[in-house]
């Protein structure tokens, strides 16, 4: 059993997986999360301090909870896994320490993970999300991060574009901010577009000439411009305001992404992180997938926010390859095999591997 271990940002969470399984869809045994949301609300954003204080206190209690979902002890633990980076590095700092002890002392291989990663191979947890062939072109969109990623074969991840500034998340969430929805908007302000009109109000598309570059800071300038003829007081203006700007940022993801496929044509169309819970993005998505003829998935909206599960994921692909060299390696200096981490220092920066 894998106990996969998140704390990069806002969320404390925990999963265990079973590596013998024999589809990857059947290897979750448990996935907890401990949302962080409201005590950074009143701040309009997270809060790195006050994040890493909760992360203290949450993550005995949500490790304790993700053994007893999974009906599973510390002793049946063969390997310990934790997000490494990209995330805040106080709140990484929490999550590598509690990991790191564990695995110290249940003597157990501690495997360093990927936030991004996890993000990429979180639809390998939904039925045949795991056959999906390569090449894979992948959209990234989070709170942090916008990028189109090729994937030749396992492991191996070329970024073909890139966000030059905001990511899309932000983009959601600033707007979000400007129209009074609070924080984090993206989920409320996409609730509201389901009732908007899209024709109302139209919002520019970040560097439309541009195939490796994605900008989305026009936007909230834009969305502040706008606000200020209208009147927020009426519930369509706002709603027809989030329809608007939500169809930019899905225009400005798709027109991106169809240029890649035309260049690369991927067998396989991924969609991954927090905004991939979007559902006028998953809809086009899907569609473009058809157009392109390169089959399309998605992991379910609580695998595409941050969660342990996806963590777990990409733990379990390192910890297949180097099983062998595992098995005789404790977290001890002198004692670490071939090729292995031992440098677990939180990374607030992480590049994604060029080469397996
Ligand atoms: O992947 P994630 O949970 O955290 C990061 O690694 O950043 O992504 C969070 C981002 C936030 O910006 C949030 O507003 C956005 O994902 N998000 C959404 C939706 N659900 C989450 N944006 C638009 N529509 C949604 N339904
Ligand atoms: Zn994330």
């Amino acid at each position: 059993m894998i106990l996969a271990v998140e704390s990069s940002c806002d969320e404390t969470a925990v999963a265990v997986l079973d590596p013998s399984a024999v589809n990857l869809s059947d290897s979750l045994k448990s996935n907890i999360i401990s949302s962080q949301v409201e005590a950074h609300a009143p701040y309009g954003g997270v809060v790195p301090e006050l994040a890493a204080r909760k992360h203290i206190t949450n993550l005995p209690v949500v490790v304790n909870e993700s053994l007893k979902q999974a009906g599973v002890s510390f002793e049946d633990l063969t390997a310990v896994a934790v997000t490494r980076g990209p995330g805040l590095k106080v709140c990484l700092l929490v999550g590598i320490t509690w990991a790191r002890t564990l695995a110290f002392g249940l003597g157990v291989p501690l495997i360093a993970v990927n936030h991004l990663e996890g993000h990429l191979l979180a639809h390998e947890l939904e039925p045949e999300g795991s056959e999906a062939v390569f090449p894979r072109l992948i959209l990234l969109v989070s709170g942090g991060h916008t990028m189109l990623i090729l994937s030749p074969s396992r492991g191996v991840y070329q970024t073909v574009a890139e966000t030059q500034d905001d990511a899309a998340g932000e983009a959601f969430d600033k707007s979000a901010m400007l129209l009074g929805l609070g924080y984090p908007g993206g989920p409320a302000l996409s609730k509201l577009a389901a009732e908007g009109d899209t024709s109302r109000f139209s919002f520019p598309i970040g560097m439309p000439n541009n195939d490796q570059k994605f900008s989305f800071s026009g936007m909230k300038t834009a969305v502040w411009r706008e606000i200020e003829n209208q009147d927020l007081s009426s519930e369509q203006i706002v709603k027809d305001l989030a329809a608007g700007v939500e169809l930019a940022i899905v225009d400005a993801l798709e027109l991106k992404t169809r240029a890649a496929l035309k260049k690369y044509s991927p067998k396989s169309l991924i969609l991954a992180g927090g905004v991939a819970a979007n559902g006028r993005l998953r809809q086009r998505f899907k569609c473009l997938g058809d157009e392109f003829d390169s089959r399309f998935y998605v992991a379910r909206p609580a695998f595409c926010t941050d969660n342990a599960a996806m963590i777990a994921v990409a733990a379990n692909y390192h910890y297949q390859k180097h099983k062998s060299e595992m098995e005789c390696w404790k977290i001890n200096a002198e004692q670490a095999g071939p090729g292995l981490e031992l440098d677990f220092s939180p990374l607030n920066r992480w590049p994604l591997a060029a080469e397996a």
